[in-house]
């Protein structure tokens, strides 16, 4: 009876012992890589427009002032790569399928117009700090990181365009967005399922700040300062190598 009883209490310690080691953990060389839904929640703040360096205000009048720009939210495939250079540090890639949004102009009086649609990738690298070490399923984290964002395909919408044609600007020829270089934060966490599979739940605030330009006929153009600084989030599922 005895004897059963300690090899009981052995399988039990074992069981326990396997449960709760090292298979769990993030150790060091782990890869981990995940994939979601990726939300990118702009928390946009912009400077007043400038006309050929002058105040929208003292350009032209309060009729269309004073002009702040908002931008919409947008979600896409979000992908985080992890490589764990130590048991407790992790440097990870975040990338994803181009963000679009759809950029607004309230203008004073003339109320809000579409003003233009761009989109931007938010390539982020950060450090990140797993404290819980070796047999944690729950691998919560922090993260502080360099995000680079580039804008492309950058289109004027026509009703801004039926704007500035009445203030004697006609249409736009182009539409520059700057990309950007800044710092982002984050906050993080793994559940695992298995030995392999991996529930991720992340957000990011990411320091995303811009200037815009519409560019006219004979060298005019209307140019805005936009910090974007959006915060994203992503939920998705992770494989650990
Ligand atoms: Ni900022």
């Amino acid at each position: 009876m005895a004897a059963k009883l300690n090899a009981s209490v052995s399988l039990l310690a074992m069981g326990l012992a396997l449960a709760s080691g090292s298979a769990l953990a993030y150790q060091q060389g782990d890869m981990i890589v995940r994939a979601g839904a990726a939300l990118v929640e702009p928390q946009e703040d912009s400077d007043e427009l400038t006309v050929n360096g002058t105040k929208l205000t003292t350009a032209v009048g309060g009729a269309v002032a004073p002009a702040e720009a908002g931008v919409d939210s947008n979600t896409q495939l979000g992908l985080t790569f992890v490589y764990m250079v130590s048991d407790n540090i992790g440097l990870e890639v975040l990338a994803a399928t181009p963000f679009s949004h759809n950029i607004t102009a309230n203008l004073g009086a003339v109320g809000t117009v579409d003003a233009a649609e761009v989109k931007h990738l938010p390539p982020t690298v950060s450090v990140q700090y797993f404290p819980m070490g070796a047999g944690s399923e729950l691998q919560p984290y922090v993260g502080v990181g360099l995000n680079y964002t580039t804008f492309f395909d950058e289109e004027v919408d026509d009703e801004l365009d039926a704007v500035t044609t009445s203030l004697g600007l006609g249409d736009a020829r182009s539409l520059e967005v700057d990309d950007s270089f800044g710092l982002a934060l984050q906050l993080g966490c793994d559940y695992a399922i298995n030995e392999n599979l991996v529930v991720n739940a992340a957000v990011w605030m990411i320091d995303i700040d811009t200037t815009a330009t519409f560019k006219y006929a004979g060298g005019n153009k209307i140019e805005g300062d936009v910090d974007i600084d959006p915060m994203a989030y992503m939920v998705g599922l992770g494989y650990k190598f």
